[in-house]
């Protein structure tokens, strides 16, 4: 069977392997039981036992090929001094920061102040078969900085972007503090198991080409040689999602492995403008998966269709979500796998 390390190194394979974003989660009455037992999301993420275990749901589940570290990508701000709340029905809520909050930034021993997550790293580790990679993650830069500033969710990310616009010292600042405790994350991560790491860069969507370079690329890049300078040598996937052409520099500059797209990206019109033989990751719709029968079937042969020119690493152009049929996510499995696929 395609292993995920086996394209992230380059090989084109008969099957992609596969593996979905949000794979553990709400979809999932395992998943259910076990975060019902969590007092709060954050405190979820922040229990190696109860982590550990929905992070290998999926793959005991479906045979994923990969397992995702659970945790968030709204953990950084906390190990960095910010208070972070998850409020049911409306989302992760922070205190928006200010250019005096900046300064106030505790970036020093950042990712040692959510460490437990390394453990779940290390007991995931211990626990997967070999034959199925472990991957680890943290925000890019920009996505966890609208959080920050804004404080919530926003539609267009417009006060992030003023922000940026009009505090360029201060949106500097920041970046950097992301990106230096980001990369330390990202190589404890490494350290104690992760076999692949992902950079979920999901709100790079509506930037002008200057405001990518300064708010995406060039963190991104950071961030990545800090990870290389400590001898760390894990294939990275950066996900720009919505970046559209933005995406090509990205993946030429940033010294990405691999690629992985939205759901708007033609996976194979896109090969031809990244560096020759990277491998891409997506880009079913979301939406489809929702759906399901010949709805889902058609999605699922158009994108085996339009990734099979390369390395092609078989995923959504977005996350799972909890109305999602567990049978629809096991007939696409099959389905790639050349096995029967009872799409309902
Ligand atoms: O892919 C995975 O399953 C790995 C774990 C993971 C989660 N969030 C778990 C989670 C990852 C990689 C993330 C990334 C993340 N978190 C992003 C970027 C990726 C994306 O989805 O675009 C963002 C923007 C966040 C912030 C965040 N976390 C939001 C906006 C929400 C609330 C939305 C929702 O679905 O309720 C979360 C909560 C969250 N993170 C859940 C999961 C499984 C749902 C929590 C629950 O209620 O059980």
């Amino acid at each position: 069977m395609a292993s995920l390390l086996d394209v992230l190194s380059g090989q084109k394979t008969e099957t992609p392997p596969i593996w979905f974003m949000r794979q553990a989660g709400r979809h999932l009455p395992e998943y259910l039981e076990v975060r019902s037992s969590a007092k709060n999301f954050i405190d979820f993420c922040f229990s190696p036992e109860k982590a550990a275990k929905v992070t290998l749901q999926p793959v005991q589940r479906y045979d994923m090929d990969a397992a995702i570290l659970f945790a968030d990508i709204l953990l950084i701000p906390i190990g960095l001094g910010r208070e972070v709340k998850f409020i049911k029905g409306t989302g992760p809520v922070l205190n928006p920061i200010d250019v005096d909050g900046i300064k106030a930034l505790t970036i020093d021993g950042a990712a040692d102040r959510v460490s437990s997550v390394f453990e779940t790293v290390s007991r995931v580790k211990s626990e997967l078969p070999k034959d199925k990679a472990l991957i680890g993650f943290s925000g890019g830069p920009w996505t966890v900085a609208t959080y920050m500033i804004e404080g919530k969710g926003s539609p267009n990310k417009e006060i992030a972007k003023r922000f940026a616009y009009e505090n360029p010292q201060a949106m500097a600042d920041l970046l950097e503090a992301l990106v230096v405790s980001s990369a330390d994350y990202l190589i404890g991560q490494a350290k104690a198991g992760a076999d692949v790491l992902k950079i979920f860069e999901s709100w790079a969507e509506g930037l002008s080409p200057h405001m990518f370079e300064r708010l995406v690329l060039n963190p991104t890049r950071d961030i990545i040689s800090r990870i290389r300078d400590a001898g760390i040598d894990v294939p990275i996937i950066g996900f720009p999602r919505g970046a559209g052409l933005n995406a090509i520099r990205y993946a030429h500059e940033t010294g990405i492995s691999a690629i992985a797209t939205g759901t708007q990206m033609p996976l194979d019109d896109f090969r031809c403008a990244i560096p020759e033989n990277m491998p891409v990751q997506g880009n079913l719709d979301p939406l489809a998966l929702r759906i399901g029968g010949d709805v889902l079937r058609k999605a699922v042969d158009r994108v085996l269709e339009d990734g099979k020119n390369g390395p092609h690493i078989f995923n959504l152009g977005h996350g799972v979500t909890p109305d999602v049929k567990i049978d629809n996510v096991q007939a696409v499995v099959n389905h790639i796998r050349g096995k029967e696929a009872n799409y309902v």
